[in-house]
């Protein structure tokens, strides 16, 4: 028999991440296909027809059978099931219920997610996650999710990154509403999404008693550039801020000063969580901002280091598998079962993203090793699709999707992750071959 030295155990979920928007084309409900015929995506390309999955999510979920995952986590777009205020979709609905069943039938376990990033423009049009009615309308969506799908689902992640959605649409100005440097408005929006969360992990919990109800943050290692006072101090902020605020939140302790008087703590969201999805990609080295040449707010990333292909202005981020350790040793203060819900990198060559694949499996078996409680790994993502403020030109598939044909094609990766879930665990000389990041 092959041995395997770094196995995972026989429940270990094995999936990818999808999402909404970035997947199912033809939705112009949301306040994201305005921001795309605005003209806001800097490669110049909308979403459109996306990955196709409105019409046809079967022949990915094909793909997924072949490459032996057992999990998948989708989104509900919640535009297309509440196109206006208090109008529901039946076919919406529908079509939610088939694809979620076509991914049971390939024995997936599938998690759904109620918001990633975008929601209806009626919504938008009120303020978003500013307005006081926030956790009351979400409450109603997630209720309406439960009822019309709880046969078929008990896996929820209420949203999406709430402090990539904060801090892009209210600090950075790359997510709608395109606002910048607003720091009181992100932290409003932060604490709306953590009482909207509340308010729908009851919904769910009160609808569906089984429910396993979570919610994923994104976690980014932040490095001082320097060893000095300024560099360190200006990455602890960031670390505070961006990684542990919505730990803070549901232990229901103050952010430290002076944040804390910025961001007032959510009592009702306090333990409300039955697992935790970790999102992890990146490292960025950090230098108070004055004087040199460096990114906004001193972000960073030094041209030596690993990482996939950059983005229009601005690189992507550094390829970092140790932040895989970084987020489980803080989110374990938790004490509630951990996935990392998304790991990848845009490669459109596969140069470097099978040593990330390997790299962030290993970490995340040596915290298992270790008695952290994680249970599973998603890879971001399947196929080729809609990044965002990026649009298309960032590549982050395990398949490479011809836009043209329509089209998918392996690249290694998605072979290497096959065998990876074929094998329970990495072979020595794949450990081997994939030990440094290729130059
Ligand atoms: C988001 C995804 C996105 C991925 C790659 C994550 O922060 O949840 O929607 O595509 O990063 O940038």
């Amino acid at each position: 028999m092959l041995a395997i030295p770094a196995s995972f155990p026989d429940h270990f979920l094995w999936g990818v991440s999808t999402s909404s928007h970035q997947f199912e084309g033809g939705n112009t409900l949301n306040q994201w296909h305005d921001w795309e015929r605005a003209g806001r995506i800097r490669s110049g390309t909308v979403s459109g027809e996306a990955c196709g999955w409105w019409r046809n999510a079967e022949c990915d979920l094909d793909l997924c059978s072949q490459l032996g995952l057992n999990a998948i986590r989708i989104s509900l777009e919640w535009s297309r099931m509440e196109p206006a205020y208090a109008h529901w979709s039946d076919p919406a609905v529908l079509r939610y219920r088939e694809i979620i069943g076509q991914a049971r039938r390939r024995g997936m376990r599938v998690f759904v997610s109620l918001h990633h990033f975008t929601h209806p423009r009626w919504f938008e049009a009120r303020g978003g996650f500013l307005d006081a009615q926030a956790p009351r309308l979400f409450r109603h969506y997630a209720k309406r999710a439960v009822r019309s799908l709880g046969d078929l689902v008990t896996d929820w992640v209420t949203f999406n990154e709430p402090n990539v959605y904060a801090a892009f649409g209210y600090l950075f100005g790359e997510f709608p509403p395109g606002r910048r440097n607003e720091l009181n408005s992100a932290l409003s929006v932060f604490s709306g999404m953590m009482r909207s969360h509340a308010a729908a992990y009851e919904a769910l919990h009160r609808e569906q008693p089984e429910a396993n109800v979570g919610l994923a943050v994104n976690y980014v290692v932040f490095e001082p550039a320097r060893d000095n006072v300024l560099d360190r101090q200006l990455a602890a902020a960031y670390d505070v801020l961006f990684n542990r605020s919505t730990l803070s939140y549901l232990q229901g302790e103050p952010l430290p000063l002076p944040f804390a008087m910025l961001a007032p703590s959510v009592p009702e969201c306090v333990g409300k969580t039955d697992f935790i999805g970790l999102n992890v990609y990146n490292r960025l080295h950090v230098r108070a901002p004055w004087g040199e040449k460096f990114g906004p707010g001193g972000l960073h990333v030094p041209r030596h280091l690993p990482q996939g292909d950059a983005g229009v202005d601005v690189p992507y981020g550094e390829a970092y598998p140790k932040v895989v350790s970084a987020a489980v040793r803080v989110y374990a203060a938790l004490g509630r079962p951990m996935y990392v819900m998304e790991n990848g990198v845009p490669d459109r060559a596969d140069r470097i993203r099978p040593w990330l694949l390997v790299n962030s499996l290993k970490e995340l078996r040596q915290m298992w090793q270790q008695g952290y409680d994680v249970r599973g790994y998603f890879h971001w993502s399947l196929v080729d699709n809609f990044e965002w403020s990026e649009g298309w030109h960032l590549r982050f598939g395990l398949y490479e999707l011809d836009r043209s044909t329509g089209q998918r094609h392996p690249r290694p990766s998605a072979e290497l992750y096959r065998q990876i879930i074929a094998d329970k665990g990495i072979r020595r000389e794949t450990l081997e071959r994939w030990e440094k990041a290729p130059g």
